[in-house]
């Protein structure tokens, strides 16, 4: 059955379209926090090598929530249930303001982002729609577990942060919060819990996705 998004008076047309605009918003940083920045205190941390790890590290956060805007997206492209759009449309909504606030991060750490972000929304717009076309409930379940490691990588970055990075702490601890609860409407709109394998895979393409943005 064709999904909905594809039988709305919209039509396919205007949907892809909206989709590509949609992405060249975000890959350009033409997006703005619906939200202030949690960030307070916009010092670097003091010393060289603690400005150079916190920069690798939110570089990697910010190309998180590329890959989160593109996987939203293509979901929310070919999600069958209304319900389950407007979800995916307003967690969506709360990532754009995460990636507002890492890219302003970014600049004050005077770090770009990764060179490689086209590819990742790429790959993760393609998981976004494998996922939705495999059906609303794979498609929560996929979110929740997305959502779920997000939140493990995040604890592991309040971990490592310099001590005297308040402010990208401020910004990594909201967006925990904001993940978990993502997490949870995922589970509560009825996400199917993925097979072991499928998990694997996401946990290995994570990884390869934070050692690469860390540098590049
Ligand atoms: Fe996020
Ligand atoms: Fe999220």
């Amino acid at each position: 059955m064709m999904p909905s998004s594809f039988r709305n008076p919209a039509g396919p047309v205007d949907s892809l379209l909206s989709a590509l605009g949609e992405s060249l918003r975000t890959l350009s940083g033409a997006v703005s926090a619906s939200r202030p920045s949690p960030c307070t205190d916009r010092a670097a941390p003091g010393s060289s090598d603690d400005r150079t790890l916190s920069a690798g590290l939110m570089r990697v956060n910010h190309t998180g929530e590329i890959c989160a805007q593109a996987l939203y997206s293509g979901q929310a492209l070919v999600a069958r249930d209304p319900k389950v759009r407007v979800a995916l449309e307003s967690a969506a909504g709360e990532e754009r303001d995460h990636l507002a606030w890492c890219r302003e991060r970014l600049s004050d750490l005077d770090a770009r982002p990764s060179l490689l972000d086209p590819l990742w929304y790429a790959g993760s717009f393609a998981f976004g729609v494998a996922s939705g076309l495999a059906g609303d409930r794979w498609s929560l379940g996929f979110l929740s577990e997305t959502e779920a490691q997000v939140e493990r990588h995040l604890h592991g970055h309040l971990e490592r942060l310099p001590a005297d990075d308040l402010g990208s702490r401020q910004v990594v601890e909201k967006m925990r919060e904001d993940e978990i609860r993502h997490g949870a409407t995922g589970r509560a709109l009825g996400g199917a819990e993925l097979p072991g394998p499928v998990k694997a895979a996401m946990s290995v393409a994570s990884k390869v996705m934070t050692r690469t943005a860390f540098r590049v």
